[in-house]
């Protein structure tokens, strides 16, 4: 089959690149017969220039890489003569195995062919067409690089008129960083290397602005392979590139969208994760406590049975605050907690919260700075409010310590301060104190005495909703002050 095929050579190359088989359309195509090539390396058959930038290695090279590599290449005959060959070189392997060498398909260009008298007519006409062309810019550069020729499409994409640009060099089209690095000059390098070069990138019009331009260099040669010039083949791209920067925000931002709805999940199961835990431990409490009870109820004394209803008493009591408190959080969240407007007197209802959470007042010190100090408010959240900070204040410090509350009336403000003597808050934790299930350290003690960790979170919520602010000062070893601020009834 192969010695059948007169017009095209065909042959195969060992793994270095020495030719091994030659047929008939080989011969006639390059001049030499398969006695004078066999055993040679496939660059005799390249141009003297083609063989200098490397060419017929990296023909062998790319086939190894990606299994087929196709250029157009200058070749030369046997008698000297040069010639455009299309080249489609192919790896041959055994199922993966090692490379057994390459299978050379060569053609000679047609468009080389032509006679002289076509060549001038279709050169007319194509310059015609090039010159008409609008969607393209579409010029020819000489071998230094500079502009020598100007179409529609290159005077309307970059608004030179052809006078005022031929003979300038085509770096004018560059960015100055671009221009600085040598992009230009790189680029016509690579074209007169390999024929032909690609390029994306912003390029700027005369009057500075910028398009982002695909670029095609191809390196134009004598039928000797002398380099003529260049010739460059420029596409506005600004609207698909932005078109693809826009697509590609849009999908940053679902992803980012995706990432905050994750958080959301994050923190839905954190608190199925709590509630589950803090629910269940004190239900396992009462519901072992009472079960105790009933099967020892005989051998128990009055002051044991007494002692277990106690025991289930204040673990129910804490499991509604718990409730009560994943209710509200559930309603802070869902923007649903309703407040009753009114006006009410921050020392009465201190007073009320210290008597609520310390009945005996061994540890609370009320300090009010006025008789009274009226503010706006819903009074049941206030009271929540200091209750929180007093519990917090008793549990986090040690019994013997007094807990100090000082209310006072500044400029539009009234103001509570809940001051203990307790092991206080390092820095990094003070952050974190107002956030949902915010337990620091492990403070939580076996009859769960600690808390879930909701009580400041709720707090701060329920201080912003009504136009106050809330805070925390600490010295870790000293203590910590709690102070929160409404707006003044005036
Ligand atoms: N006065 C304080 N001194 C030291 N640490 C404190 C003080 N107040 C709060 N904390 C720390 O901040 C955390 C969060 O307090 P918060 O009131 O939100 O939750 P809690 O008291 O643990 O539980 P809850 O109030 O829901 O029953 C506490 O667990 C504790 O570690
Ligand atoms: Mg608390």
């Amino acid at each position: 089959l192969l010695d059948s095929i007169v017009d095209q050579a065909v042959f195969l190359v060992d793994s270095d690149g020495r030719t091994a088989t030659w047929n008939p359309g080989a011969e006639q195509l390059t001049g030499y017969s398969a006695s004078e090539v066999i055993g040679r390396h496939v660059s005799v058959l390249y141009s003297p220039d083609a063989v200098a930038t490397g060419q017929p290695e990296r023909h062998l090279e790319r086939a190894a890489r990606a299994g087929r590599s196709r250029r157009e290449a200058r070749w030369i005959r046997k008698e000297g003569s040069g010639f455009a060959a299309d080249v489609i070189v192919t790896a041959l392997c055994e199922d993966d195995g090692p490379l057994r060498g390459f299978g050379y398909v060569v053609r000679e260009l047609a468009h080389q062919r032509v006679t002289g008298e076509e060549v001038r007519g279709t050169e007319e006409s194509l310059r015609l067409m090039v010159e008409s062309v609008v969607d393209y810019a579409i010029f020819m550069l000489d071998t230094d690089g500079r502009v020598a020729t100007w179409n529609e499409g290159a005077h309307q994409l970059k608004q030179y008129e052809a006078d005022e640009i031929r003979g300038r060099h085509f770096s004018v089209f560059y960015l100055p960083e671009d221009r600085t690095s040598g992009k230009p000059e790189r680029l016509l390098a690579e074209a007169a290397r390999d024929g032909r070069v690609e390029d994306e990138g912003w390029r700027m019009r005369k009057d500075g602005s910028r398009f982002w331009a695909d670029v095609v260099i191809t390196a134009l040669r004598t039928p000797d392979g002398e380099l003529r010039g260049y010739a460059k083949v420029t596409r506005d791209r600004t609207e698909r590139k932005q078109a693809e920067e826009a697509m590609r925000e849009m999908a940053t931002r679902e992803r980012e969208a995706g990432a905050q709805l994750s958080e959301a999940n994050r923190g839905r199961q954190g608190l199925i994760a709590m509630v589950a835990h803090d629910l269940r431990t004190p239900v396992g409490v009462v519901h072992g406590t009472a079960d105790m009870l009933l099967r020892d109820w005989d051998h128990l004394d009055d002051g044991g049975r007494i002692q277990m209803i106690r025991m289930i008493l204040s673990t129910t009591t804490r499991l509604s605050a718990l409730v009560d408190d994943v209710l509200d959080m559930a309603r802070i969240e869902s923007g649903q907690l309703r407040y009753e407007r009114g006006v009410l007197d921050l020392v009465t209802t201190v007073l009320r919260a210290a008597g609520d959470i310390d009945p005996t007042r061994e540890r609370i010190v009320v300090v009010p700075r006025a008789d009274d100090v009226q503010v706006r408010g819903d009074e049941r959240r206030v009271w929540q409010i200091i209750t929180n900070l007093l519990s917090n204040a008793m549990k986090f410090s040690p019994g013997t310590e007094q807990v100090e509350v000082s209310i006072e009336a500044e400029d539009q403000i009234g103001r509570v301060s809940v001051t203990d003597h307790g092991s206080g808050i390092a820095e990094d934790d003070q952050r974190k104190l107002f956030e949902p299930f915010s337990r620091i350290g492990t403070r939580r003690t076996a009859a769960g005495e600690g808390g879930t960790g909701l009580g400041l979170y709720i707090a701060r919520s329920l201080v912003t909703a009504q136009g106050g602010q809330i805070g925390a000062t600490s010295t870790v070893g000293a203590g910590s002050t709690f102070s929160f601020t409404l707006p003044l009834a005036l």
